[in-house]
C-alpha cells in the first residue's frame, strides 16, 4: 500500500461496529433461548472467524444490511443444543475468538478442536488451559499453543481464579465456561480490564458481579448454570479503529475530524486521555448508550506541535491494560511530541498477532525515529519529522494502520508491504474511509 503524506484530516467520520463487543454479542446470542438481532455488527473478520465457529456449531446465523441474526442454542439452565462439529472450528487471526470459545466450548459435552492461522498459532494458550482444566474440562494444545482440542464437561466446577495476566480474553472465557458451571466462578484480574462480558451478561439479565479488589484489580463473577432469554443488541463504533482517525487528525495541524456513534466505555477511553495529555485537543459529547455501552462523539483538532503535560511522556502501569490495542499508534504520536514518548509494562505487546513492540521499533527506526527497544516497551525521541520509507505491515492490522497515520504525517512517501491484505482483521473500511478525510 502506498500512502502520500495528508495536509490533514476534515470532517465526519462513522466507524465500524466494536469489535471486542460485536464477538461477546455473537457468542451470548448464541447462549440465550430465543432470536437475538445484532446491529452494527463489526465488519472485521476476526468477529467473521466468531460467526464461522457459531455457525459450525450448529447456530443459525443470518446477515442482514448493518444486521446479523442469530437463534440462540439455550435449552435449560447450563445446557444448550450445540452440534458437535465436523472439523476443528477455524477462528482465523482472531485470539478472541478462540479463547472465549475455547470457555464456551468446555461447557459442552463433547470435544471440538479450534485452530487458527499462523499468527494465532504461535500465541499463548496456556493462559486459558489451566483454569479450564482447574474447573473440570480437558484441553490439549501444541506446547501451550494451537491447535486447542476442548473436551468439555457438563456441568463444570464452579472455581475461584487469580488471572496472573490482565487479560478481558481469559476473563471472559472463564466468566462464559462459567455459565455452564454449578455455582458461582469468580475470576480475580490483577487489573481493570475491558468489560464489555460483563456488561452484556447484564443486559442479558444473566447473574453477573463485580467489584474493585485490594491492589487495583477486580473481582468478577458469574452464576451458574445459567439460561438467559435472547435480548437484541446494538454495537457501537470501535474506538480502536476510530483511534487510527483520530491519532492521524492530531498530528496534522488544521485537521477537524469528528467519529461519531463510537464506543466510550471507560475501560477503553484510555486513549482520549493520553492523547490529551500529549497535548492533544480532544473533545468528548456523550450520546446515550448502546445496550449497556457508553456511546458519543469525538473531536479531535490538530494543532502546531504536540506539548505533553509534565509525567505524560511515559505511559505505564495500569494505563497500559486500557490501551493495549492502541499501543502501536501512541508510539507514532509519541514520536512526535516534544520530548519523545516511553512506553513500560507493556510485555504483552510481544504476544500480539505480531511482536508489536519490534514492529514498530523497526518501523519507526526506517523513519528515521530515534528509538530504543526495551523488554517491556520502548522509548522513542520525540520533536522530529519522520521520512517516508519502505515498512512493514508484519501482516498485524493494528502495525498496518499505526504505520499509515505514520506516513501521513511524514516527508516524502512510504509503502507498507502487506497493508491491504490485514486491515481488513480488524477495520475493512480503512483505507477508503482515510483518503475521504484526507486533504492533500
Ligand atoms: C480483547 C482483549 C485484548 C485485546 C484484543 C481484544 C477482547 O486482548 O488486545 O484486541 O476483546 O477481549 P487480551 O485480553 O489478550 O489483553
Amino acid at each position: 500500500m502506498l500512502i502520500r503524506p495528508a495536509k490533514r484530516l476534515r470532517g465526519r467520520a462513522r466507524v465500524p461496529g466494536d469489535k471486542s463487543v460485536s464477538h461477546r454479542a455473537a457468542i451470548l446470542a448464541a447462549l440465550a433461548r430465543g432470536r437475538t438481532r445484532v446491529m452494527n455488527f463489526s465488519s472485521s473478520a476476526d468477529c467473521a472467524s466468531t460467526l464461522a465457529c457459531l455457525a459450525a456449531l450448529g447456530v443459525p446465523v443470518e446477515r442482514e444490511p448493518g444486521a446479523v441474526l442469530i437463534d440462540g442454542a439455550g435449552r435449560a439452565p447450563g445446557a444448550w443444543s450445540f452440534a458437535e462439529p465436523a472439523g476443528p472450528l477455524d477462528c482465523g487471526n482472531s485470539g478472541t475468538t478462540m479463547r472465549l470459545m475455547a470457555g464456551v466450548l468446555a461447557a459442552q459435552p463433547f470435544a471440538a478442536t479450534l485452530a487458527g492461522d499462523d499468527s494465532l498459532s504461535r500465541r499463548p494458550m496456556r493462559r486459558v488451559v489451566e483454569p479450564l482444566e482447574l474447573m473440570g474440562a480437558r484441553v490439549s494444545t501444541r506446547e501451550g499453543r494451537a491447535p486447542l482440542r476442548v473436551e468439555g464437561r457438563r456441568p463444570l466446577k464452579a472455581v475461584e481464579y487469580a488471572a496472573p495476566v490482565a487479560s478481558a480474553q481469559v476473563k471472559s472465557c472463564l466468566l462464559l465456561a462459567g455459565l455452564g458451571a454449578a455455582g458461582r466462578t469468580v475470576v480475580r484480574e490483577p487489573e481493570p480490564t475491558r468489560d464489555h462480558t460483563e456488561r452484556m451478561l447484564g443486559w442479558l439479565g444473566a447473574g453477573v458481579g463485580g467489584e474493585a479488589a485490594d491492589g487495583g484489580g477486580r473481582v468478577v463473577s458469574v452464576e451458574g448454570p445459567a439460561l438467559f432469554e435472547a435480548r437484541d443488541i446494538e454495537v457501537p463504533g470501535d474506538l480502536s479503529s476510530a483511534a487510527f482517525l483520530l491519532a492521524a487528525a492530531a498530528l496534522l495541524p488544521g485537521s477537524e475530524l469528528s467519529v461519531e456513534g463510537v464506543g466510550l466505555n471507560p475501560t477503553r477511553t484510555e486513549i482520549l486521555d493520553t492523547l490529551r495529555a500529549l497535548g492533544a485537543d480532544v473533545r468528548v459529547e456523550p450520546e446515550g448508550g448502546r445496550s449497556n455501552e457508553p456511546a458519543g462523539r469525538v473531536v479531535v483538532r490538530g494543532g502546531e506541535g504536540l506539548r505533553p503535560r509534565p509525567g505524560a511522556s511515559v505511559v505505564g502501569g495500569r494505563a497500559v491494560a486500557r490501551l493495549i490495542d492502541e499501543l502501536p499508534v501512541l508510539a507514532v504520536v509519541g514520536a512526535h511530541a516534544e520530548g519523545g514518548l516511553e512506553i513500560r509494562d507493556a510485555a504483552e505487546l510481544r504476544v500480539k498477532e505480531s511482536d508489536r513492540i519490534s514492529a514498530v521499533v523497526s518501523n519507526l527506526r526506517a523513519m528515521g525515529a530515534r528509538v530504543e527497544e526495551l523488554e517491556d516497551g520502548l522509548r522513542v525521541e520525540g520533536g522530529r519529522r519522520l521520512s517516508g520509507a519502505r515498512l512493514d505491515s508484519f501482516g498485524d492490522h493494528r502495525i498496518a494502520m499505526a504505520f499509515a497515520v505514520a506516513a501521513l504525517a511524514a516527508r516524502g512517501e512510504s509503502f507498507i508491504e502487506g497493508a491491504e491484505a490485514c486491515v481488513g482483521v480488524s477495520f475493512p473500511e480503512f483505507f477508503p474511509l482515510l483518503e475521504s478525510v484526507a486533504e492533500r
